[in-house]
Parts: C-alpha cells; sequence; structure tokens
C-alpha cells in the first residue's frame, strides 16, 4: 500500500501527465499529484488554477489524490508520510535533469526512493511548453491536453 507522490509544475497538465498518473495507479496503492508552487519555471496558470484543474481531471480517479505544495520537495513527501516520487521519463532528454534531481533528493533523504516510469509512445512528443507555443499560436491542442485545460488555455491566450 505504498503512497507516491508525483510531484510537477504542470503548466499545464498534459495527457502525458494524465496517462502516466493512471497507469502508475495500477501499481501504487495511492497517488499524490503535487503540485508544485516553488519551480524553476514562471508558470502562465496560478498555483490554485493549477490544483484546480488537475482536482477536476482527477475527480473520478479513486487512489488519486490532488494537492498544492511549497518548499522542498522531500519535506513534502515527509509530511505526507510518502516513500516514494514518481517521475515520468520521455526520452534520453530527460535522462540528465532527472538524474541530477533524483540524486540530489536522494542526497536530502535517503529513505525517500524516485521511480520512473516510461511515458507511453503516443505522448513522446509533448510537453507543457510546446504545448502552450501552440495553443498560444492558435494551433489545435484538441487530445494533447484534457478538454477542461484546453478551454482554460485558449481564455489565457484570449483565443
Ligand atoms: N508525458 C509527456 N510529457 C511529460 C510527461 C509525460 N508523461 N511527464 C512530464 N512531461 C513533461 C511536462 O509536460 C513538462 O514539460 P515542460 O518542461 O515543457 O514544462 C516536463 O516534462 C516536466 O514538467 P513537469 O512534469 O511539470 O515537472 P517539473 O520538471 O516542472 O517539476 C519539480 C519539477 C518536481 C516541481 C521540482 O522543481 C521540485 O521538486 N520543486 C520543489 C523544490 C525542490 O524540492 N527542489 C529541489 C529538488 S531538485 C530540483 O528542483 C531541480
Amino acid at each position: 500500500n505504498c503512497i507516491a507522490v508525483y510531484p510537477g509544475t504542470f503548466d499545464p497538465l498534459t495527457n502525458g501527465h494524465v496517462s502516466l498518473v493512471r497507469r502508475a495507479a495500477k501499481v501504487f496503492g495511492a497517488i499524490i499529484v503535487a503540485v508544485a508552487g516553488d519551480s524553476h519555471k514562471t508558470p502562465l496558470f496560478s498555483l490554485d488554477e493549477r490544483v484546480a484543474i488537475a482536482e477536476a481531471v482527477f475527480d473520478h480517479d479513486a487512489s488519486v489524490m490532488v494537492e498544492g505544495f511549497n518548499g522542498l520537495l522531500v519535506d513534502y513527501v515527509r509530511r505526507r508520510r510518502a516513500n516514494v516520487i514518481l517521475r515520468g521519463m520521455r526520452a534520453i532528454s530527460d535522462f540528465e535533469f532527472e538524474f541530477q534531481m533524483a540524486l540530489m533528493n536522494r542526497k536530502l533523504d535517503r529513505s525517500i526512493e524516485t521511480v520512473f516510469i516510461m511515458t507511453d509512445y503516443k505522448w513522446l512528443y509533448i510537453s507543457s511548453t510546446i504545448v502552450k507555443e501552440v495553443c498560444k499560436h492558435g494551433g489545435e491542442i484538441r487530445g494533447m491536453v484534457p478538454e477542461l485545460v484546453r478551454e482554460r488555455m485558449r481564455e489565457k491566450y484570449g483565443l
């Protein structure tokens, strides 16, 4: 009955994230989607907006919980009494950053393990940044993000 924390900026949540959470839900007892207030990115959506979107998307997934957090990820994981950090891995290009982050988190707390799940090939080309770029210029992003995300993004960009 292992609890896995799936952290990210989720700006915005994409179908790649959703697919990963649903696959991981078959492996772990519970998943906490942890939306970061402090990430290395400057987000389009506020923390409250990103949390509300994820809550709506995972509303019917019984073992999935959504929460925003600030500060260090390992502190949040300890507060939630979880012992796994879950991350998705798309391509080799993700490896260096993920490796660095996993090692840093391990240095900060050796009792927490980072577990990677390979992203389904269908979402290999997707990232939050590329979806924002396409949407901003009026491109169609249907099928790449949940419908709710698509609507919110079009509002943000005044489309
Ligand atoms: N399918 C498709 N795309 C995916 C998938 C998937 N399954 N998983 C991730 N991606 C993409 C995302 O769309 C996103 O794209 P983008 O870079 O264009 O935005 C990218 O991969 C990764 O973004 P997120 O999944 O949102 O996660 P992110 O890397 O932003 O999360 C985190 C970083 C975990 C929030 C980190 O900054 C953190 O832990 N912050 C808290 C502070 C802390 O503890 N820092 C010390 C830890 S080390 C460190 O922070 C570097």
